[in-house]
Order: C-alpha cells, then structure tokens, then sequence
C-alpha cells in the first residue's frame, strides 16, 4: 500500500432528496500530512465529513490504511482510526473537562490515563481545569478539550471541521499553532475550513470544492497561487 492511498476517497457522493451535496468527490490524504478542504458556505464540506464518518448516506468508497470502510457504521470507523473534531466543537456543557476528554478514550489501545497525559501535555491551558465544568471555558479552551476528544482515540486520520468557526483572531492563532505542531508531529490530518489563508498556511495539499464538486486540487502552494478561483473559497459571488 502506498502512502499516497492512506485515507482515499472515491467518488463520493451524498444527496438530501433531489439536494446533492456532494457530487462525485475523489482525493487522497497520505500519511504524515495535513490536507485541507476549503469551500464556501453550503459547498458540501461538512456532509463530506459527514459521509467519510459514516453519519450520512453516501454512495461511493473510502478506505484507510488498505481497509475498506465502505458500509461501516460511524463506531466501527472510529474503531479504525478516523476521528472528528466537530464544527461547533460540541463540547458537553454539563460535564466535566475531564470527563469530554475521557469520551472518546474506550477507543485505542494504551491505557486512558496514558493517552490523557499526552493530550494534557499539548494543552497545558486545560489541564489544570480538570475537573470544572466544560461550560467556564472559554470559546477558544473548548475547542481544545475537542481536539483533545478526538486525539485520545490515537486515530490514524483527524477530521477537523472549521476549527476556527466563531473564534476571537487570537484564539484562531492558537489554534492554528495547535494544528500545525500536530502536523509537525506527524499526525494526518484532513482540515476543512472556510478561512482558506490560514488552511493552506498548515496544509501540505489543499483542495477546493464547490457545489459538492472538488474544482482544484493540488500543493497548498499551487492553490494558494491560484487566485482566480479565490471566490470559489473564499465564498465571493458564485
Ligand atoms: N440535513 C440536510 N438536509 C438537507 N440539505 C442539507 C442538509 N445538510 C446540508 N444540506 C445542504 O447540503 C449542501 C451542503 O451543505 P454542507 O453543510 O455540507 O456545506 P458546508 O460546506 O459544510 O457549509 P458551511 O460552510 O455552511 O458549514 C447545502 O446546500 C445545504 O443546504
Ligand atoms: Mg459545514
């Protein structure tokens, strides 16, 4: 198996009745690398998250690591490694910051507390708040406790759906930083955002997608060039 085909998506699509969402979308995310998704409001980003998570209907293969995930439900996914920070972070108000973190640990194969130190370790803000309340973080804090959610699993591949999404600039800075020493890391990581200057900031390799169709892919630096298509994903006028 090459590391071109790590996470590969073939021509994938997702329809809402006579809605199609996404149109027939293939592209690739190797191993080690951070790949952005960029696209304006309703392109269909986050049904293609959706249908790569198994929570949506979808026609069309995806498959990670040599393993096929086609018609897998969204648990036996996660179980192969892919895991999603959600767009709107969906942190649990009523619980603990310990207690999201520890969520999504059942998955992986360390134990819990190994995997919460490291996560810890990364974000230095949250682990001395433990034990509050999810709700008295603040905007930017949540959404690491959301990435921290997704990154105990040790998935193989992090979804992350417009992490920068209501965040003050600052906070958005910090996130970015987060997102770019993961990629330092080593982790591979599908990125879909709307704030396409930072995205191609932190990506390896970038695509567009417009009215549920990828229209340009390529190098974060040959479609940062591309200024033609600027509205495209910048969500200028269609
Ligand atoms: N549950 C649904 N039922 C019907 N149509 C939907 C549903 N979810 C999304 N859509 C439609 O599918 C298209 C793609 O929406 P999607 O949310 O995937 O886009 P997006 O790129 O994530 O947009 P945004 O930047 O606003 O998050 C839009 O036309 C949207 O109205
Ligand atoms: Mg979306």
């Amino acid at each position: 198996m090459s590391a071109d085909s790590y996470l590969r998506v073939q021509d994938l699509s997702v329809s809402y009745g006579a809605i199609r969402a996404v149109d027939g979308v293939s592209f690739d995310v190797p191993q080690g690398t951070a790949v952005a998704l960029l696209g304006a409001n309703g392109a269909g980003k986050s049904s293609l998250m959706a249908a790569l998570l198994g929570l949506v209907k979808h026609r069309g293969t995806v498959t990670l690591d040599g393993r096929d995930l086609t018609g897998m439900r969204p648990e036996r996914r996660a179980k192969a490694g892919l895991s999603s920070v959600p767009e709107g972070r969906q942190v649990f108000s009523r619980l603990s910051v310990r207690e999201n973190l520890l969520m999504g640990a059942g998955l992986g194969s360390r134990s819990a507390e190994a995997r919460l130190d490291d996560v810890l370790q990364r974000f230095p803000s949250i682990a001395g708040r433990l034990n509050e309340s999810a709700s008295l973080l603040s905007g930017g804090e949540q959404q690491m406790v959301a990435v921290g959610r997704a990154l105990i699993t040790e998935p193989k591949v992090l979804l992350m759906d417009e992490p920068s999404l209501g965040l003050a600039p600052l906070l958005i800075e910090e996130i970015f930083r987060v997102i770019a020493e993961l990629r330092d890391a080593g982790t591979t990581i599908l990125l879909v955002e709307q704030n396409a200057g930072l995205a191609l900031d932190v990506a390896d390799f970038a695509y567009v997608l417009r009215t549920g169709r990828l229209v340009v892919g390529g190098t974060a630096a040959e479609v940062a060039a591309r200024t033609d298509i600027e509205d495209a994903y910048l969500g200028g006028v269609e």
